[in-house]
């Protein structure tokens, strides 16, 4: 299983904060695929593809801008954009996927960014204020230094419907919980952060209609979270094959062994790349992307375990 890649340059970069830089990625000749906020792309970096969330609205024949956090403890795709990517590079990149659309209608949107978080949500921003809806965006920064895209909001037509919360500054505090307690009914949630501040948010909505609550993570679920058999036989419906997964193999890598590899991007469960239907068998689910429903159906290969000895899937 493969998608089909674009080719793009890297025609700008410029520094947000000592961490976070600004990609833009034009296209090597045509033009790229037209997409709606929320949506993220896959880079093709030397560790395999990585997820990053586009930061701006489509514009015909325009490039593509992202917002990269240079993790110096994660698994390498970040500190080889930062460190190794120049103006002029030539990269590949997967059509944009949005896991994290808006709602078509709301009577109100309450977008929360965490952190690097705020990329989908600055894109969300902006679409709204194109459809003249009603929003408003709160981004949690641990502080001044660390906040990207503050000048872009700062001086952005919706700015009054922005506000800031600095870890650092007691002048400026938000609580989520008030937060989310003061939004109208029929106010549609959005979030995009680091583990902690999901957390928080799923308990501030926690009394909020699950289909008005938007997340999108990038850090999988805790290592306690995960559990089932140590081996089991997965059948691939489709094609008849079965494939033992072996004590301390992953599902994907037993897949991967098999000469069966899925689409993997994030490859921790959080972009929906490896999501496959499953037919029969009970699977144990670790990502933070499906739904109670949608776990009833799917799961995503990167992560996923068997509490049934036979997990068929329909690949
Ligand atoms: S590869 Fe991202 S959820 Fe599996």
């Amino acid at each position: 299983m493969t998608q089909k890649l674009l080719e793009v340059t890297l025609s700008r970069v410029w520094q947000q904060t000592e961490e976070i830089r600004t990609f833009e990625l034009s296209p090597t000749e045509g033009a790229l695929p037209s997409f709606e906020a929320g949506a993220h792309i896959d880079i093709y970096t030397d560790v395999g593809p990585r997820p990053y969330s586009l930061c701006h609205l489509h514009v015909v024949d325009g490039p593509y801008v992202v917002g990269i956090k240079r993790e110096p403890d994660g698994r390498g795709a970040s500190r080889w954009l930062h460190d190794t990517c120049r103006v002029g590079h030539r990269l590949q990149i997967g059509p944009p996927r949005n896991n994290f659309r808006l709602a078509p209608q709301a009577a109100h949107h309450c977008l929360m960014a965490g952190g690097i978080g705020i990329t989908p949500v600055l894109a969300m921003a902006k679409a709204l204020w194109q459809r003249g809806s009603s929003f408003e965006l709160v981004c949690f920064f641990r502080g001044r230094s660390h906040a990207p895209f503050l000048e872009e909001m700062r001086t952005a037509p919706w700015n009054q419907r922005v506000r800031f919360h600095f870890d650092d500054s007691p002048a400026h505090q938000v609580h989520l919980d008030d937060l989310c307690a003061a939004q109208p009914v029929g106010t549609h949630f959005y979030a995009c952060g680091p583990a902690g501040f999901m957390a928080a948010v799923r308990q501030a909505t926690r009394l909020r209609p699950p289909e008005q609550v938007h997340q999108e993570s990038f850090s999988a679920l805790p290592a306690a979270e995960k559990s089932g058999r140590t081996t089991f036989t997965v059948e691939l419906a489709r094609s008849g094959k079965t494939v033992l997964v072996e004590h301390g193999e992953s599902l994907l890598q037993a897949l991967r062994r098999a000469g069966h590899p899925p689409i993997t991007s994030c490859e921790m469960g959080v972009c929906g790349s490896c999501v496959t239907r499953y037919l029969s068998g009970t699977p144990v689910h670790a990502d933070a992307f499906l739904s109670a429903d949608e776990r009833l159906r799917e799961l995503a290969i990167c992560c996923a375990g068997s509490l049934s000895e036979r997990l068929v899937l329909d690949l």
